[in-house]
């Protein structure tokens, strides 16, 4: 069965397109009218650029103009990719967030502090109006605004809200909480929620399976979700983005949302519009990009244009991924003292045990790409989705299963999207699970320490419960070092 979406060589055009309309500034004032649309931005005390794009559109700086209510508040991260380098992103220091509002506010303006009664600093952020493309315009609004935070203490609780506008009319979202990463030597456990496949078959249904998730990270206590893509069915639909973030704007606050477009995404300005990543600044923002989360390396990528569609790989995105990918693992697995646990987050898997047997072109495409670069820097975990089950392999070098060491694969693609089957006797395979996305869902809570990685993975019922303690433990993956 293709679960491919529509799509267009001119969205990758596109989404460059979006990807200079990221970022914020503090130097937003201007005497009168409104400030000329910028086409960088340094996010005020961040140290990186944000924006920086080949093929350059223009995005709006803040003005207190409008009375749009924010609406769908996101967690997620700025910073520049390449390891080690400034402006490295960094979640122990900095935070961004995503909102949205009408299209008429250019209000774009975050306050925070270290206690919820004193938001006492504040800063400014750009906001752009999208088009959807193939698709319909967004119930609540079309404009999507952006702001950084950065030079903060790890390990602490911040208090935030975004919004502003008119003098007196001001609209503001309601105060979130948001706990910056531990710095490496810290010895508490994280916790990461593990999540992809949410989408249903287009009928703009409410995703109980996703809500139910979303909650379910909340009330673990996860500090960030990793999500590996397929979000909704169409990613050029605004209309299903809204039921998606309707389903987690109780949880996506406040948890950190690390997130990897898959095939349903389609390389779309939707997309990239939902999420706030880090980007190296060139023509593939937002792309791919990793981040060290206490004791955990979490590199995070798009698979999709040039490995699994070389056909519209017109940028040579493979090529600068990869590169990318060969440094970024280099130098983790080199900080392995510091930070001992290597992870990647993508779409589609290198190992499946899926009956669709169409899909053996893709493992066979991802398993040329990337698996001579996870044995050769001996990445510990990979999670992909794309697969609608839950699957743990055996480690695995090369084909086989390894006798010492090796990279666990995980497919958890149980987010709410139509069911598959499996094979069974998969010489890779430790363990398959399926579900019934009429009633059920599947996801995973990481507990990483520095000497133990363990994943757990839950079957949860939609009609009842509201914590993992509440789910069934399908599946556990433990490693130590
Ligand atoms: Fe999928
Ligand atoms: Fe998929």
């Amino acid at each position: 069965m293709s679960s491919h979406a529509r799509r267009t060589p001119v969205a990758v055009s596109l989404l460059v397109l979006l990807a200079a309309a990221s970022g914020c500034s503090s130097k937003s004032a201007a005497p009168a009218g409104p400030p000329a649309p910028v086409t960088s931005f340094q996010p005020q005390a961040c140290g990186y650029t944000v924006g920086a794009v080949d093929g350059f559109p223009s995005f709006d700086l803040h003005q207190d103009v409008g009375t749009g209510a924010p609406k769908h508040v996101r967690l997620g991260l700025g910073g520049q990719v390449a390891a080690g380098a400034a402006g490295y992103a960094d979640p122990s220091t900095s935070f961004a967030v995503v909102w949205q509002t009408d299209d008429a506010t250019t209000a774009s303006k975050i306050k925070w502090g270290t206690s919820d009664a004193a938001l006492s600093s504040q800063s400014t952020g750009v906001s752009y109006v999208i088009d959807p493309e193939f698709g319909n315009a967004s119930k609540d609004g079309n404009r999507f605004h952006e702001a950084h935070v950065c030079g903060l203490q790890p390990g602490r609780t911040y208090y935030y809200q975004v919004g502003g506008g008119a003098a007196g009319a001001e609209q503001w979202s309601k105060v979130n909480a948001v706990t910056t990463a531990p710095a490496s030597t810290a010895a508490d456990p994280v916790l990461i929620g593990v999540a992809g496949d949410t989408r249903d078959n287009g009928n703009d249904t409410p995703l109980p399976v996703w809500k139910a998730i979303s909650g379910r990270f909340k009330n673990s206590g996860a500090h960030v979700a990793v999500f590996s893509g397929d979000f909704v069915y169409t990613g050029g639909d605004q209309n299903l983005w809204d039921v998606w973030s309707n389903a987690s704007d109780d949880t996506s606050g406040t948890v950190f949302f690390a997130m990897a477009p898959g095939n349903h995404e389609n390389e779309l300005l939707s997309y990239y519009a939902h999420v706030t990543m880090p980007g190296a600044v060139g023509k593939n923002y937002e792309r791919y990009y990793s981040f060290d989360y206490g004791p955990v390396h979490v590199v995070t990528f798009d698979d999709y244009d040039g490995i699994i569609t070389p056909s519209i790989d017109s940028t040579d995105y493979k090529t600068e991924l990869l590169a990318w990918l060969d440094a970024d693992l280099k130098k983790a697995d080199q900080n392995r003292a510091n930070v001992p646990w290597i992870v990647t987050v993508h779409h589609h898997g290198v190992f499946s045990s899926t009956s669709h047997t169409d899909r053996a072109s893709e493992r066979a495409a991802m398993v040329a790409a990337v698996q001579p670069l996870y044995d050769k820097y001996k990445l510990d975990v990979d999670i992909a989705g794309h697969d609608h089950f839950y699957e743990r392999s055996k480690p695995m070098i090369g084909a086989n299963p390894a006798a010492t060491g090796g990279t666990t694969y995980v497919i958890c693609g149980g987010g709410g999207a139509p069911h598959y089957t499996t094979l069974s006797g998969q010489t890779f395979s430790a363990k398959v699970q399926e579900y019934d996305e009429s009633t059920q869902g599947l996801y995973g809570i990481v507990t990483a320490t520095k000497t133990s990685f363990a994943l757990k993975a839950y079957e949860l019922s939609t009609a009842t419960g509201t914590s993992p303690a509440d789910d069934t433990v399908v599946d556990q993956l433990q490693l130590t070092r």
